[in-house]
């Protein structure tokens, strides 16, 4: 592959997208912003791939934007290239996004995670949106997301402080699914994407827009489409087989 910022490889069921800039701690600039994003949709359209990991090193999944290359940054010309719409690339794969996240997820780091489905942490994670030291505010969703993941308490002083926040404290607040120890992160990610491999992938993929749709639709609109998404699925390979399993009292084979 022509990436020169990002590590790309197949483990089972996963595809794997390591950020590899070590020495800026994974800052992300625009051109890894870009390579992320062709890597991702390629990965989306890998009939091998049931889940995506995003992970980074063992010091950081992402230490933020990068701060060299914003620094020249001026309004309104950079309103006029809005270089943050290409992160936004990870909201458009419809297969899971598992943040493997080991070290420094800060600013846009801890916004890119945030932008997955699933968080998993090392114990030696550590999130935050420390934006407000350079002067500005997060700026590719972490007001708005930490907020629901967390609440408006610790938000509200992460934000407005930059306080970073362990992997033990995200857990209990909501941020993160599972913390585990950090040598075993990867492994645990490629498990649970091996996990989403074995299960019907319609079923998988309606699962995940289901809960996605609780963030943008009022309960009574995303219980509907929750509803016809349950119905539909009773026209799919998966439901016979997995009900069928269920009543023979053998484990469902799930065509992918
Ligand atoms: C550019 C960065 C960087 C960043 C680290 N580096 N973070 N370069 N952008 N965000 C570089 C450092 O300049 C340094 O390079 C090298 O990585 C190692 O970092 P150190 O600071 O020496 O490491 P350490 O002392 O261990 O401190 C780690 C740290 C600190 C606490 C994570 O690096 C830090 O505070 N980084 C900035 C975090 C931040 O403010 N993030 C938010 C960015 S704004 P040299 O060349 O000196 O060795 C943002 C907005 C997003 O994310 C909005 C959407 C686009």
């Amino acid at each position: 592959e022509a990436y020169e910022m990002i590590l790309f490889e197949r483990q089972g069921a996963a595809g794997i997208i390591r950020l590899n800039r070590p020495k800026a701690l994974n800052a992300l600039c625009d051109a890894m912003m870009a390579e992320l994003a062709d890597a991702l949709a390629r990965m989306d359209a890998d009939p091998a791939v049931a889940a995506i990991i995003v992970t980074g090193s063992e010091k950081a999944f992402a230490a933020g934007a990068d701060i060299r290359e914003m620094q020249a940054r001026r309004y309104p010309a950079t309103y006029m290239d809005d270089f943050v719409a290409p992160w936004e690339a990870v909201l458009g794969v419809r297969k899971p996004v598992i943040a493997a996240v080991a070290g420094f997820a800060l600013g846009g780091g801890c916004e890119m995670a945030m932008m997955c489905d699933i968080i998993l942490a090392a114990e030696s994670a550590k999130f935050g949106q420390p934006e407000i030291n350079l002067g500005m505010t997060p700026g590719a969703g972490g007001s708005q997301r930490l907020t629901r993941a967390i609440g408006k308490a610790k938000a509200m002083e992460m934000v407005l402080t930059g306080r970073m926040m362990g992997a033990e404290e995200a857990e209990r607040a909501g941020l993160v699914a599972r913390v585990v120890p950090a040598d075993a992160l990867l492994a645990e990610a490629v498990k649970m994407a091996d996990t989403i491999g074995g299960l019907s992938a319609p079923a998988v993929a309606m699962a995940k827009e289901a809960v996605n749709a609780a963030f943008e639709l009022p309960l009574r609109e995303g219980v509907r489409l929750e509803r016809r998404m349950f119905l539909s699925l009773f026209g799919t390979e998966g439901q016979q087989e997995g009900m069928a399993a269920f009543l023979e009292k053998r484990k469902p084979v799930f065509r992918r």
